[in-house]
């Protein structure tokens, strides 16, 4: 299909495309949303046999939008071809958390698909190419794409931990009584998973600071931190579902960010491979405060770290170790 832009397309490629959170997300990608509106996209959507289907519906309402960005739908079962020559590659297919069980569970389940997702973009994709891993367990996920895609630099791996910061503003937007413009500073460290730390004490919260509203610790011990932390859980309790339209708009600020730059000084949070600063282990992928120059992110460093907040952090990489210790247990991944 044709387009009047004059930029050559990108592609993004989208597993787990007929899912919930791919449906949300597709047509916000397709429309700009998340590259630019002025950015012309190739969308290939990556499904498991049984969905090849529903993802030729999702291909034909894309088309019903006739939408300008939009160059192309291609529909695939096979990773290979889904991303071959891709530049953004959108890791959302997975066994979804439900009722019940905890993400640990999911490991096993889900680190055979990571590992071969890696090695496929190491071999296929385009030079440039990021990849976002959405898939739980995200960070876990990502480390195991990681691992299998030795030509491909690691910084170009990251994890979403994006919605539970888009979370801990909202809580914050909430309780200050600010708009969700006003607030900036925040930090969500670690694990996407409960053991997540949402640091507010280098935050800024309208015309307060993150360590004023901290100073009421009952607040932050046992509304804030648990309301953020476990907000996925609280979601599906109520849902019967993981979040999903949430998800995906967390995911194109992500992405938006990644490609074209985090506005001034502000950060956002994002789970990258640690470089070993601020006392994670290098290799694991944890969630930090960054900033993205429209290329790559850069982990903000330098914040003073409270003994409040270190315990926190080690808590959540603790448990970042112990699932790559699980998945190399299983030992192959
Ligand atoms: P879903 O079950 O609705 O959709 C998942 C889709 O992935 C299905 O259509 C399935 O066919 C497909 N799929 C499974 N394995 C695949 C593979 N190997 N290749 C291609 N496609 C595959 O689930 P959902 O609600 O869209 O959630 C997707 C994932 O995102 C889950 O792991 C969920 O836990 C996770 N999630 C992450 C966050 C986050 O913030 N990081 C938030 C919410 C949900
Ligand atoms: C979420 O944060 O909403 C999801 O990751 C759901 C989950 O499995 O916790």
């Amino acid at each position: 299909r044709s387009t009047s832009f004059t930029k050559p397309p990108v592609v993004v490629t989208v597993t787990g495309a007929a899912g919930t959170i791919g449906y949300a997300a597709l047509f916000r990608v397709a429309a700009g949303a998340m590259l630019g509106h002025d950015q012309p996209v190739i969308l290939r959507l990556l499904e498991l046999p049984a969905a090849i289907g529903a993802a030729e519906g999702i291909a034909m309402e894309l088309d019903d939008c006739a939408l300008p960005q939009l160059v192309d739908v291609q529909i695939y079962d096979d990773p290979r071809a889904a991303f071959d020559g891709v530049n953004h590659a959108l890791l959302i297919g997975a066994k979804p958390r439900t009722k019940g069980m905890e993400r640990a569970d999911l490991l096993s389940a889900n680190a055979s698909i990571f590992a071969a997702q890696g090695a496929v973009l190491n071999d296929v994709a385009a030079d440039d190419v990021r990849v976002t891993v959405v898939g739980n367990p995200a960070n876990t996920n990502a480390a195991i794409a990681a691992r299998n895609a030795p030509d491909i630099p690691p910084s170009r791996f990251s994890a979403l931990t994006r919605l539970d910061h888009n979370r801990a503003i909202a809580q914050l937007s909430a309780r200050a009584g600010v708009p969700v413009t006003a607030i900036d500073g925040v930090t969500i460290w670690g694990n996407h998973s409960a053991t997540q730390y949402p640091d507010i004490f280098h935050a800024r919260v309208g015309d307060r600071t993150g360590a004023q509203l901290a100073e009421d610790r009952t607040w932050l011990v046992d509304d804030f931190i648990p309301t953020v932390a476990q907000r996925g859980s609280a979601i599906i309790a109520a849902r019967g579902a993981s979040s999903a339209a949430s998800a995906a708009n967390g995911t194109i600020d992500h992405v938006q960010d990644w490609a074209l730059g985090t506005p001034g000084d502000s950060w956002t949070s994002a789970a990258i491979v640690s470089p070993g600063v601020y006392g994670v282990p290098e290799g694991l992928v944890c969630s930090f405060p960054v900033r993205s120059n429209g290329t790559d992110w850069q982990i903000v460093e330098g914040l003073e770290i409270n003994d409040f907040s270190r315990a926190r952090i080690d808590a959540s990489v603790a448990e970042l170790q112990s699932e790559i210790a699980a998945v190399d247990a299983l030992g192959d991944a």
